[in-house]
């Protein structure tokens, strides 16, 4: 049956890709973002499928409303059947070394504004008695990544906030679903390097940086297209009774179990390799200046 889904972080990657893939299956999408360009060459690639694009940033109140007045007028007044969070970035580098502008941009995104998006569209949800939230969170909101722990932190506090919110919603008719997509090619990992240049590279871990550039570098060869997370969302869009999480691709399920099963000390062990942390060397100075007051 067509449903109305709307989509933050639509102008590009999984979001673009997810917004096409479902306007094809015959759903009615709304696609968000902040880039005007690209919404509109999102428009024009889904020819006759009913896409409508709507800009909104997730960290402007005043967008949010603005974006929500829009679905209003666009859907008679009846809202959104679907709402996917998928706007969102990755701030990379060591914890400590992360200015608390940057850690707090970071939670504006990916927390607080996944929080708001939800706070505009679920009423009209729980007002009708049925409705889906789709939150897309991260192998990260699984396993702890180091050198880049802001962002996973802010993976884990989706996961947080989506299992309170669906037992919480369950008896309103409103599902609750996670995706945990693991490494997928999109613009993440160039928006990503891009956060983490940034980043003083003078305090202990200045030597670990080059490590986990190639370790990126790496990975982004063995990714996965977005089709494998459209997938998903289509298989939960379509879904009388979502699950709680999927988790896509599977050929990195080994990952998973990395950070669900094996005790912390020898996953410790494996991540501080394979992300070089233990090229970490005392550097005080440094560290002092990265945390002065913001
Ligand atoms: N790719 C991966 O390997 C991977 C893995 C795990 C999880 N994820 C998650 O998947 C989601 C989508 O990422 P992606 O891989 O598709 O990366 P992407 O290609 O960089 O897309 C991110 C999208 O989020 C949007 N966005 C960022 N800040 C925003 C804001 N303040 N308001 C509205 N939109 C905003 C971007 O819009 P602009 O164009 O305006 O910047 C863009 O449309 C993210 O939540 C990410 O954490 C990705």
């Amino acid at each position: 049956m067509s449903q109305i889904i709307l989509i933050t972080g639509a102008t590009s990657g999984i979001g673009r890709h997810a917004a096409l893939h479902l306007a094809r299956q015959g759903h009615r999408v709304i696609a968000t973002g902040r880039r005007r360009a690209a919404l509109d060459s999102l428009r024009a690639e889904a020819g006759e499928h009913w896409v409508r694009c709507v800009p909104m940033d997730v960290t402007d109140l005043a967008s949010i409303d603005a974006a929500r007045t829009s679905v209003d007028q666009l859907t008679d007044g009846h809202g959104v059947d679907v709402l996917i969070n998928n706007a969102g970035f990755g701030q990379g580098g060591a914890v400590l070394d992360v200015d608390p502008a940057d850690v707090a941009a970071q939670y504006h995104t990916n927390v607080f504004g996944l929080l708001c998006v939800t706070r505009a569209f679920a009423p009209a949800m729980i007002g009708r008695g049925h409705g889906k939230i789709v939150n897309v969170s991260s192998l990260g909101g699984r396993l702890t990544l180091p050198m880049m722990g802001v962002y996973t932190s802010t993976k884990f506090a989706v996961e947080a906030l989506s299992d309170a919110l669906r037992i919480e919603l369950a008896p309103l008719g409103v599902h609750v679903a996670v995706v945990q997509p693991g490494s997928i090619r999109t613009e993440f990992n160039q928006t990503m390097q891009g956060t983490t240049r940034k980043v003083e590279r003078t305090g202990p871990w200045a030597a670990v940086y080059d490590h986990t550039d190639r370790v990126a570098t790496a990975f982004e060869q063995y990714s996965s297209g977005p089709i494998v997370i459209s997938r998903v969302l289509a298989r939960i869009v379509n879904a009388r009774r979502p699950r709680a999480r999927y988790f896509a691709p599977f050929r990195e399920s080994v990952l998973m179990i990395l950070g669900t099963w094996l005790p912390t000390r020898v996953t410790d062990f494996v991540l501080a390799r394979v992300f070089g942390v233990t090229s970490a060397r005392p550097h005080a100075p440094a560290l002092t200046q990265a945390w002065e007051a913001p």
